[in-house]
């Protein structure tokens, strides 16, 4: 099981003794991969904080160059991180990023060692509009194109984000069904799934007990520590397991 921090534009490098206690619980759960994704200035904090994998929010599709602002691929590896997400819905919608634009971040990710962890989902008035699943296969197109390689792919429903809304766990039991057909389509793809939008100690159990899914990514509670460490117990108590019993 994975379980992805996003932290967001929250944390500096004082925060060590948040990241201890997070890495403490991780460190008691060794089946499940706890990474965080801090600001860029807290890379190498959470990098080098054992039992924590360190990821970061976003990568430039260039190596080096004349960026002004921007951080690649490799100086996100040299950093010590193993992740790095991709077109997470507040960067395509603030910066502008494109489907276009997030594939060559994925693959500048790749050439790197990361792992990608490509974010995907629709809005609200698509859903309401029933193209949900047009969105995201859009979404998803050039990635199983294009890619190879391990890559993480979240979905996260933008009107789930930050809100408190979550979908049915029949909805993301279904969307989750055809993503993971659509995956299979990749030559050379190793794609892991997760959930996020809203994901919190209430709900994390439901989610994570769903077929293909193997973790989620969780913004807000991955900022409230006991929480965090909550939904990390939950994930190694043996949810996975349990739906393994449960047969198909
Ligand atoms: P949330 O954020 O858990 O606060 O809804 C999720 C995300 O932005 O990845």
């Amino acid at each position: 099981m994975l379980i992805i921090g996003n932290w967001k534009m929250n944390g500096t490098p004082l925060d060590v003794a948040a990241l201890e206690s997070i890495a403490e619980t991780a460190r008691a759960a060794p089946a499940t991969e706890v990474v965080i994704c801090p600001p860029f200035t807290m890379l190498t904090a959470v990098a080098g904080t054992a039992g924590l994998k360190c990821g970061a929010q976003d990568c430039h599709e260039a190596d080096a160059g004349a960026f002004t602002g921007c951080v690649s691929a490799p100086m996100i590896k040299a950093a010590g991180a193993d992740y790095v997400l991709v077109g997470h819905s507040e960067r395509r919608r603030l910066h502008s990023e494109t489907n276009e634009v997030v594939v060559a971040k994925a693959t500048a990710a790749i050439r790197a060692a990361l792992i990608p962890v490509i974010c995907v989902g629709e809005t609200a008035s698509e859903r309401a509009a029933g193209d949900a699943y047009r969105t995201v296969n859009e979404q998803l197109r050039a990635v199983i194109r294009t890619l190879r390689g391990d890559i993480v792919v979240a979905y996260e429903p933008v009107w789930a984000i930050g809100t408190g809304n979550v979908p049915s766990v029949r909805d993301v039991q279904e969307m989750m069904a055809r993503l993971g057909s659509m995956l299979r389509e990749g030559v050379g793809l190793d794609a892991k799934l997760v959930y996020g939008g809203s994901v919190g100690a209430a709900n994390a159990a439901a989610f994570l007990q769903v077929e293909h899914v193997s973790g989620v990514l969780l913004g807000g509670a991955s900022l409230r520590l006991e929480e965090m460490r909550q939904i990390i117990n939950v994930s190694s108590s043996g949810v996975g397991a349990r739906r393994a019993d449960a047969g198909p």
